[in-house]
């Protein structure tokens, strides 16, 4: 028991010394231009290893909403898929003239109104850039604890 006791101080008194020598070298770096953000550590000076790329979760199942209004978060990739003033390949699968046939969502009726809350016969040019409001998803932890739960009437489980 005694040599229990006597080993469990002894990790403490080796704990608290690693714990100042981190603090006491973060110091060091934030003195000297460093800086610490929830990617670690780095000087200005250098140029961090960027993380990895995260792989984008492929052809999935529609993701459930959160909140009335959201944009729905895309459950797919889209590599590849261009949008510019030529063309629209979002468009070519949720379009209305092709969604049924693909078995894609269409977009809303919301997607052709303008800012004057006019109804226009083709895509609002406010809602062209699909990508400004729906994002893939990836598999990645959050970087911080979030709570977020949705709203009753909206809640799945
Ligand atoms: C090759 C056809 C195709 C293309 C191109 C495509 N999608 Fe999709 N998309 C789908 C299908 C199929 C689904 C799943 C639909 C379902 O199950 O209701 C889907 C789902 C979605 C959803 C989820 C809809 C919901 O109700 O939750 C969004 C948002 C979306 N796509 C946005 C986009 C955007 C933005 C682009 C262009 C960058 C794009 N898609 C390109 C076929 C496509
Ligand atoms: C300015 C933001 C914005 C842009 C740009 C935008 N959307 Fe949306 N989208 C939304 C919001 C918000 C919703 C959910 C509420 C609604 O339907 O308006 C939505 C809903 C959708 C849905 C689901 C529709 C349904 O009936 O559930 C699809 C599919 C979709 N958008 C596809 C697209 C595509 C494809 C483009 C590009 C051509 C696009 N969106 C551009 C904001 C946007």
């Amino acid at each position: 028991m005694k040599k229990l006791i006597t080993g469990l101080v002894l990790l403490g008194v080796v704990a608290t010394a690693v714990a100042q020598k981190d603090d006491s070298s973060n110091d060091a770096l934030l003195s000297n231009g460093g800086i610490e953000s929830l990617r670690g550590k780095a000087q200005l000076s250098e140029t961090r290893e960027s993380d990895k790329m995260k792989r984008v979760l492929k052809d999935r199942e529609v993701v459930e909403r959160n909140y009335v209004h959201q944009p729905p978060v895309i459950p797919h990739q889209i590599r590849g898929y261009k949008v510019d003033l030529n063309s629209n390949k979002c468009l070519s699968c949720h379009g209305w003239k092709y969604a049924k046939e693909v078995g894609a969502t269409k977009v809303s009726p919301t997607h052709f109104e303008t800012r004057d809350g006019m109804t226009l016969s083709d895509i609002s040019p406010r809602r062209y850039f699909c990508s400004q409001c729906h994002v893939p998803q990836v598999d990645a932890k959050p970087l911080v604890k979030n709570e977020f739960r949705a709203v009753e009437s909206l809640s799945h489980k």
